[in-house]
């Protein structure tokens, strides 16, 4: 592969100019601190995504309000104090040449502390979320909202509504879940209301020009959760809001340990066909495709066979953020690609550790680990 490739051809979102198509997707890692900080260990971090080559980086999940963390070490965007760190992220990023988005997210009945929000009082593990009241609805939809404008007043080029892995919003739009009989659920237009009543309180408080992404779940992954039949009525809702992007993905917390799940996911490009499903559902709304596109060749397939606009990279760039430089021919090594088998990334977080590849040299492994203080100094 080469320069002359789909893949290094210019797009643009909104009036925002992307380089070539290789978009970093969102990957919660884990880094920050216990107050939900920019600290110097996500800086780096996110210098090396974007410097990798990537046109637009969209950093992972951050909390709209203190009841939606879904980690003690998520990125928080619930209060104006946490601005100027946000905005030295955005700057970092930009640095290397590349666009900044940043996730905005409630995790409802998936947050990390006992008592929980949700649609309806869904057994989550051992813990009954609590039903919200429409108070407590219209207050995360202005969370969302104002979490939306302090991304923009960080100077990141665009925000993007997590929609996807089953969180809050899912958990509204997903019958499982949502069993309330109110005007948020019951019908499909009625468990589509949070959604799109948070995407206009997001569009609202950024303006017009302001490009909101949103991360979108064409499937539950589950046999009696959504499938695309369901969901392609929010693609097109979405698009009538003008919707920046939709990156699309699939699965929620519920299926990701399946073996079904399982078996699947480990395969080059398992998510591509959802993305190819929501594209044909929408006509003009760049469509983001994500999910093991390990080689460039199968990145370039995916463009070219109009299956998405974009290719989005999380694990892959994580375990070798050489890899567009290597696609375009610039460093003339193989790429590390990510062990498919492998699952030490998910497997620290869920113990609350920062995530690490297991891809990394030995001494990449044993500088990072010294840092966080994991290993003693030699
Ligand atoms: C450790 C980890 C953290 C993730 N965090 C997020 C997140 O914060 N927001 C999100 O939308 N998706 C998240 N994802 C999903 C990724 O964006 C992506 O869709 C998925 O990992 C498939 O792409 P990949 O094979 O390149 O990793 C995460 C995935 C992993 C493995």
């Amino acid at each position: 592969m080469n320069e002359s490739s789909v893949l290094f051809s210019p797009f643009e979102i909104r009036g925002l100019s992307l380089k070539n198509r290789i978009v970093m997707v969102p990957m919660f890692v884990g880094y920050a601190d216990g107050d939900g900080a920019v600290n110097e260990l996500v800086l780096d971090h996110y210098r090396e995504m974007a410097g990798s080559g990537v046109s637009m980086v969209v950093v992972e999940n951050a909390s709209v309000d203190p009841s939606g963390a879904g980690s003690p070490f998520i990125l928080r965007v619930d209060e104006d104090r946490y601005i100027p760190g946000l905005a030295e992220l955005a700057g970092a990023i930009r640095d290397q040449g590349s666009l900044a988005f940043l996730q905005i997210n409630h995790a409802g009945r998936y947050a990390y502390m006992q008592e929980r929000l949700a649609p309806s009082p869904f057994k989550t593990g051992k813990i009954v979320p609590k039903e919200m009241s429409h108070d407590e609805i219209q207050e995360i939809v202005l969370a969302f909202s104002e979490g939306a404008r302090r991304v923009k007043e960080a100077g990141f080029d665009g925000v993007e509504i997590h929609g996807g892995t089953g969180y809050l919003i899912v958990q509204f739009l997903s019958p499982r879940t949502n069993q309330r009989l109110d005007l948020y659920g019951g019908t499909d237009e009625n468990r589509m209301r949070f959604a799109l009543q948070v995407t206009d309180a997001v569009m609202e408080a950024v303006g017009d020009d302001y490009p909101v992404g949103y991360r979108f779940l064409a499937d539950e992954w589950l046999p009696d959760g959504l499938h695309p039949e369901e969901t392609i009525p929010l693609a097109r809702a979405l698009e009538e809001r003008d919707i920046a992007y939709l990156s699309v993905m699939a699965g929620t917390y519920d299926s990701f340990f399946l073996p079904e799940y399982l078996k699947e996911e480990r395969s080059e490009g398992y998510m591509a066909h959802f993305a190819e499903t929501i594209k044909k559902s929408v006509s003009k709304t760049p469509v983001i495709a994500a999910g093991r596109i390990q080689s460039p060749a199968t990145a370039e397939k995916v463009i070219q066979q109009g299956q998405a606009d974009l290719i989005g990279l999380a694990r892959v760039l994580f375990a070798d953020p050489l890899w567009p430089k290597k696609a375009k021919g610039q460093v003339a090594e193989p790429i590390v690609p990510c062990e498919p088998t492998c699952s030490l990334c998910m497997k620290r977080l869920g113990k609350g550790k920062p995530a690490l590849c297991s891809q990394w040299d030995k001494e990449r492994q044993d500088t990072f680990l010294r840092r966080i203080g994991e290993k003693e100094e030699e």
